[in-house]
Formats: C-alpha cells, sequence, structure tokens
C-alpha cells in the first residue's frame, strides 16, 4: 500500500518526472515530428530540407542502381567528395551502427557482400544551413520536438561525432564566406585592438582559406591533409587545431580572435576576450557539437614565409635496426623543436619517413638540426638501413603546403585511432620505451607541439593543457574490410585499448587530443580536458540549459546512455 502510495505520488508529480530519464525523439519513434511539422520548419528555412543517404546508396538497388555506382572507385578515397555530401563520412564505419546483438546496418557499395543497404548511423532528415536564421530555426524545431540532433560540417570526426541514428542533421557544409579584414575590430573592443584578419564561415574548408589567405599574401595557422578538406570553422578549432605551424603561431585556438555560435535557446551570439569570454574560452578546445553551433571563426592571419624543409625516408630489412633509428629520432625531438623544427612523420617495422620544416629557415641551419642524425642512420646502413634524405626549400609556406602536405589520398576506409599527447620528458628520457611500444604497429606522428604552443599560457583557453608540455601528437590506428564481423572489429579494439593503456602507462600525466582519438579513451575527462573539465562543464551547463549538443566523449556526455540518446538519472 504504502509503496503504491508512494509510486502515485512519483507519476502524478511533472516535478518528479523531470529527473526520470528521458529519451530524446529518433526517426521511428513515436514522438518523431510529423511530416506536416518537418513542412512547417521548411517553410522557414532558405533552402529545402535534406535527407541524407549512406555514401554506398547509390550501389542500391542493385539491380538498378540509383547513381553512379561505378564511379565510386575513383571518388570513394577523396575527403572532398565525402564533405560535399550530407551523409557520407570520412571514415565509413561512422555511416554504419552496430545492434547490441552484434549485427551490423551498413551501405556497403561493395554489392558482391550481399547486405541489403542500411541508413546506419547516417542522420535521416535535416537542414542544409546557409546562414544564422536557417541554424536558428533548426535549432528552435529541435529543442520543440526533443530531436537527438548532430551538427555534420565535413563529418571527418575519428569519433563518428557528426552523425548518429535516427538523428535530425544541421549541415554547414555550405557556409562558404571568406572575409579578410586587414584591420579587424572585435566587437566591444577598443578601436585601437585591431587584427589582421579572416573570417570563415562555419562550412569553409582548409584548401578554400589557404588560398583566400594566399591571395593576400598571408598565411594562416591550419590542418594539413590530402585536398586539404578538413574544416576550417567546425570540429578543428572546437577541438583545438594544429598545424605545422603551430610551433611558430600556437594552435588553432591561440588564433582565433572571435566567433559567432547559435545557441540551443537560439540566441545568436558573438563571442571573444571582451563578450562572454567564459564561452570564448571554452569554445577554444572544449570540443565540437558541443556549446552550440558555430556560425564563423575569424583568425589571426601572418605574413607570407619561406621555408626550409628536410625528407626523410629510410627503410630497413631488420625491425631492430628500424627501432634504433626510430629511438634515436624520438630522442633528438626537444632539439628539433627547440631549433625550431614542425612537421609530420610515420613509421613502421620496416620504413620511416618525414618532412619536417622550419619557417625562414636556411640549408646550413638544416644540417645543423640533423646532421648527428643522419650520420647516426648512415652507420646503420652496414646492418642493410637504406636512407634518403632530400632538402627542399620554397619561397612560401602556401607552395611547400602545397607541395608535400596535401597530396595523396585520404584512405575512405573503415578507421578508428589511437592517440596520445607525448611530452619532451618522455622523448627525452624514455624514447626507448615510446618505441618498443610502438614499432610493432604502424603509426603517424605530428610535430606539432613544443615552440610557441609550449609558450603560451596552458590556461588562456580551455583546450587541454597537455598540449603545452607536449612536443608531438602521435596516432595510429585500426582498418578492417567493409563487411567484418562486429566480433573482427572488436578484436582489432583490443588492439587499439592494448595500446592506448601502454601509452598511458608510460605517460600518466599528459593526456590526449580530443579530435584524433579513440571512442574507447579510459577517464576521458582528463585525457581529453585535463583540469579544465569542471570549468569546461560548469560553461556548457550555463550556455546548453536543454543539454541539446551531446556527442560521444564530449563535454557533459556523462549524463548520457551510450547511444547518447537517454539522459542518465542515476
Ligand atoms: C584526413 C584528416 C586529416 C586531419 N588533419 C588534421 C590536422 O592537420 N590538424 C588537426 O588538428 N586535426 C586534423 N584532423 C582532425 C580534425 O580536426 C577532426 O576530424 C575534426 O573533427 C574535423 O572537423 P570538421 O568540422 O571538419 O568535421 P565534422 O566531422 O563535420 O565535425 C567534427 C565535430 O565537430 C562538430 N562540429 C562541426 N561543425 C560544427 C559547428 N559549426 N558548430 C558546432 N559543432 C560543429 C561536429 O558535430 C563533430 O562533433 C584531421 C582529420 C582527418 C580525417
Ligand atoms: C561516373 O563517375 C566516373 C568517375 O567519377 C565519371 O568518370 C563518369 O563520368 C560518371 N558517370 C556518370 C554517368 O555520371
Ligand atoms: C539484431 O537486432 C536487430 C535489431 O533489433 C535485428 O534487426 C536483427 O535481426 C538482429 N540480428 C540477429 C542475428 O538476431
Ligand atoms: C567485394 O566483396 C566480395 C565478397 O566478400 C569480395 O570477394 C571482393 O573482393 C570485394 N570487392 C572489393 C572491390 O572489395
Ligand atoms: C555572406 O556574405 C554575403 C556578401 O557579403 C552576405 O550578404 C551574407 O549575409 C553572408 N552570409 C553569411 C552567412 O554570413
Ligand atoms: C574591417 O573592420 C573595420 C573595423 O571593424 C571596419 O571598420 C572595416 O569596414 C572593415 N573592412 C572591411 C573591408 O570589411
Ligand atoms: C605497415 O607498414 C608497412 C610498411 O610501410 C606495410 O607493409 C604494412 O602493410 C603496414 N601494416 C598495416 C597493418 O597497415
Ligand atoms: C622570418 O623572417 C622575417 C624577415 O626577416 C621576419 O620578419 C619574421 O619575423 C621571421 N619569421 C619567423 C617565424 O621566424
Ligand atoms: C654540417 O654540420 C656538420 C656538423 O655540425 C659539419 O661538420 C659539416 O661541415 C656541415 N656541413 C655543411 C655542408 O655545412
Ligand atoms: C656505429 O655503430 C656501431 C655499432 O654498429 C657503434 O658501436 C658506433 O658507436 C656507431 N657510431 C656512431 C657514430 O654512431
Ligand atoms: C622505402 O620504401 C618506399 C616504399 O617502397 C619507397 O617509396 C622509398 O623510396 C624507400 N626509401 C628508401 C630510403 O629506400
Ligand atoms: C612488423 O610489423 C608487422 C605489421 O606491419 C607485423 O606483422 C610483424 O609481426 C612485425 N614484426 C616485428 C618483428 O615486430
Amino acid at each position: 500500500m504504502k509503496l503504491l502510495a508512494a509510486f502515485s505520488l512519483l507519476v502524478s508529480s511533472k516535478l518528479t518526472l523531470a529527473t526520470f530519464p528521458s529519451c530524446r525523439c529518433v526517426y521511428g519513434d513515436k514522438c518523431w515530428p510529423s511530416a506536416t511539422q518537418f513542412t512547417q520548419l521548411e517553410s522557414k528555412l532558405s533552402q529545402p530540407l535534406i535527407y541524407p543517404r549512406p555514401s554506398g546508396a547509390v550501389c542500391y538497388p542493385t539491380s538498378n542502381p540509383s547513381g553512379n555506382c561505378s564511379g565510386l572507385v575513383d571518388t570513394w578515397t577523396d575527403g572532398n567528395w565525402r564533405a560535399d555530401q550530407p551523409g557520407a563520412m570520412e571514415a565509413p564505419n561512422f555511416e554504419t551502427y552496430a545492434f547490441k546483438n552484434g549485427t551490423i546496418d551498413a551501405c556497403y557499395a561493395n554489392v558482391t557482400l550481399g547486405v541489403p543497404c542500411g541508413q546506419g548511423s547516417v542522420p535521416v532528415i535535416g537542414v542544409d544551413a546557409r546562414g544564422v536564421a536557417d541554424i536558428q530555426a533548426a535549432v528552435q524545431f529541435a529543442v520543440k520536438y526533443d530531436v537527438r540532433l548532430v551538427v555534420k560540417n565535413t563529418g571527418h570526426d575519428y569519433l563518428g561525432r557528426s552523425a548518429a541514428r535516427g538523428a535530425f542533421v544541421v549541415w554547414t557544409h555550405n557556409m562558404k564566406n571568406i572575409t579578410y579584414n586587414a584591420s579587424f575590430v572585435p566587437q566591444g573592443a577598443p578601436s585601437h585592438e585591431t587584427y589582421n584578419a579572416i573570417t570563415l564561415g562555419a562550412g569553409v574548408q582548409w584548401h578554400e582559406a589557404y588560398a583566400a589567405a594566399n591571395a593576400q599574401g598571408r598565411i594562416m595557422v591550419g590542418g594539413a591533409s590530402a585536398g586539404g578538406s578538413v574544416g576550417a570553422a567546425g570540429g578543428w578549432v572546437l577541438g583545438g587545431g594544429h598545424s605545422a605551424l603551430s610551433p611558430t603561431y600556437g594552435l588553432g585556438v591561440d588564433n582565433v580572435v572571435e566567433m559567432t555560435v547559435v545557441l540551443s535557446t537560439g540566441e545568436y551570439l558573438t563571442v571573444n576576450s571582451h563578450q562572454h569570454p567564459d564561452l570564448f574560452w571554452a569554445m577554444r578546445g572544449g570540443g565540437g557539437g558541443t556549446y552550440g553551433i558555430l556560425t564563423s571563426v575569424t583568425y589571426r592571419t601572418y605574413p607570407s614565409l619561406p621555408v626550409q624543409a628536410a625528407l626523410f625516408s629510410a627503410n630497413a630489412t631488420n625491425p631492430t635496426v628500424m627501432n634504433t633509428l626510430m629511438t634515436e629520432l624520438m630522442r633528438i625531438h626537444p632539439a628539433l623543436s627547440d631549433a625550431g623544427w614542425s612537421g609530420y612523420g610515420s613509421a613502421s617495422n620496416s620504413s620511416l619517413f618525414f618532412a619536417y620544416m622550419k619557417p625562414n629557415g636556411t640549408v646550413a641551419q638544416l644540417n645543423e638540426s640533423f646532421h648527428s642524425f643522419v650520420v647516426f642512420a648512415q652507420n646503420l646502413t652496414s646492418q642493410g638501413l637504406s636512407i634518403v634524405t632530400k632538402p627542399v626549400y620554397e619561397d612560401t609556406w602556401y607552395e611547400f603546403y602545397s607541395t608535400y602536405l596535401s597530396g595523396g589520398v585520404e584512405n575512405g576506409g573503415n578507421t578508428m585511432l589511437g592517440s596520445r599527447l607525448i611530452p619532451r620528458e618522455t622523448l627525452e628520457k624514455n624514447s626507448k620505451e615510446l618505441t618498443n611500444i610502438l614499432l610493432p604497429i604502424n603509426l603517424s606522428w605530428n610535430f606539432v607541439a613544443g615552440g610557441k604552443v609550449s609558450k603560451i599560457d596552458p590556461n588562456s583557453a580551455g583546450v587541454n593543457p597537455a598540449w603545452r608540455k607536449a612536443i608531438i601528437h602521435l596516432t595510429f590506428g585500426i582498418a578492417w574490410p567493409f563487411g567484418a564481423s562486429s566480433q573482427e572489429i572488436d578484436g582489432m579494439i583490443d588492439i587499439l585499448k592494448a595500446k592506448e593503456k601502454a601509452l598511458r602507462d608510460l605517460t600518466p600525466e599528459s593526456g590526449a587530443y580530443f579530435n584524433e582519438a579513440s571512442l574507447y579513451e579510459e577517464n576521458w575527462q582528463y585525457t581529453f580536458f585535463g583540469t579544465h573539465y569542471p570549468a569546461l562543464k560548469a560553461i556548457k551547463d550555463k550556455y546548453d540549459p536543454h543539454g541539446l549538443f551531446v556527442v560521444a566523449e564530449g563535454v557533459g556526455s556523462e549524463d548520457w546512455d551510450s547511444d547518447l540518446n537517454c539522459r542518465k538519472w542515476w
């Protein structure tokens, strides 16, 4: 009796009910908005609603494909082709959805696999945003009908944060405005506070931003990828943003002058160090899809620079020899960093490659920095190591970027990453242990920290303070064929977890980069945000009272279940 009374009290009290688990509406639920309600939304938008499809969907029905299925072979690996479609993710595994029973809902372009095309985790409907008003209408609709919302820009997120099963998507890709202003004054700033700056709409990609800056004889801190496909004013900057120019000018977040954003309340804010400085702080590293929808970013620009570069390639027949070489290369990174070098490298137990650069550098400085390493490598040639070194000088950084950092293809394959920010001390003292953990697998590293990144006050932006002590950000990945079973994929994930654990144990105080990391990071709050987490969470709760913006391992996501659809109440 007593229990029953308590129960009816519970269900009759609205206040108490609100604390019960409540789930966002997804496609197929009774509470999903009706066609009429979507039509009402559409009447407020500048563009028709969009109905995203997985990238392989044009191959179905198999008997009569709806599009250019055979042409997919040529475009599949092109990151810009993927970014151009609302339903395509950079890594197609994030277009799929694994049920608890292990069945994978996917749409494989390889029709021979005989799996019917499923929508997977690709959002079913959304808004092709062209301006602030479109985004405000979309956000207000999502709050009103309590639907699961996803923000997609290029779809490059390595944790699949730009997709969610049955979701409503705001696609920012077509927000392409670019404005250069040599004497930009932030809103609310005194008129003498000017910046040589460029303002990018949320959909601008790095290849577009770099070209626009170059047309003014300017450069900017930005990402590097095949074809420059990564977004310049979306997840990249919200999560930190690293660049080969970061050791010279700081991280992406260190170069932001102003941002504009639409909140879940529908408010449109201009944030900078004078207006809403707390939100400005949090949005510089607190993560994409978390605080609101960024509509533009204003970045500092710099005069163009010449670049001296060092290209190095080595192949080994004996893994022990490669281990010796890699250990030495890791060990000298603090010295290379102090001498002004940065860049990218990759290695396996049989090969190693790096392309490093120094703005304004000379060939004499190159020799000074790398001479002893090359001698060290030459000494290993008697043990089957082959090496090729190539000095490269370009009159402009843009030329160097265009020739050496934007080529190749993105893979369009199933991928997940693991990563770690490697501090100076580890490289100096534990390069052997580090190499022993890494070389059995293939890895890449981004020599994009140190220098200016270390000199900036770690508390000046929300980004992980671990960046300030790191020299390199290294990544490794797993990959699997289309059609692989959940068990096979889980086996690969176990390898990823084991490597992550080994690196965590070696560098317990450090962390990892929110944007290039794994879904299986333990204690991700510390790993991605360090001591900034509590402040980032408080700012999240203040500016997103609806908790509308939720992404995997994002600030506040611990309040949600594993699908990020239902609020936890325990
Ligand atoms: C090939 C490749 C190369 C890369 N190179 C670099 C590099 O050089 N440096 C580097 O730092 N990183 C690099 N990255 C990682 C990159 O920073 C992340 O993939 C980042 O998430 C991409 O952001 P996006 O906006 O392009 O992609 P999306 O996947 O569309 O978005 C990423 C996340 O941000 C959110 N988001 C996007 N736009 C907005 C917005 N307007 N408002 C609010 N939230 C938004 C999305 O919801 C999602 O959670 C690379 C990734 C790839 C795949
Ligand atoms: C199909 O795609 C290929 C490669 O992109 C292209 O060459 C071809 O013209 C396309 N065919 C049609 C009918 O669009
Ligand atoms: C697994 O669950 C999904 C969703 O409920 C269902 O469609 C599928 O048939 C199930 N698979 C198996 C093998 O039971
Ligand atoms: C497509 O799948 C079939 C069946 O698994 C496989 O034999 C074939 O190699 C795959 N084709 C491609 C291009 O991957
Ligand atoms: C883009 O620029 C054009 C021309 O300056 C302007 O009319 C438009 O409002 C801008 N759009 C956005 C979304 O800022
Ligand atoms: C640049 O910004 C200044 C200060 O806000 C403004 O007065 C000027 O009109 C802007 N110039 C351009 C080209 O937009
Ligand atoms: C690792 O790299 C080596 C050499 O570049 C290559 O032969 C091998 O296939 C790669 N292994 C994986 C798992 O990618
Ligand atoms: C490069 O050299 C120019 C000209 O001497 C100088 O103004 C600039 O500060 C230098 N930049 C860097 C990053 O060293
Ligand atoms: C390169 O540096 C080494 C050691 O500092 C020096 O011995 C050598 O002469 C230099 N070579 C050139 C070409 O400057
Ligand atoms: C060259 O390698 C040998 C071992 O193979 C080592 O004893 C020697 O110290 C090395 N010399 C240099 C200059 O590194
Ligand atoms: C190492 O092997 C790769 C791939 O075969 C090749 O491109 C590269 O030139 C080789 N480097 C050396 C130093 O032999
Ligand atoms: C070298 O790497 C490959 C994977 O690319 C792996 O299969 C092999 O076991 C490794 N060999 C050694 C000696 O670590």
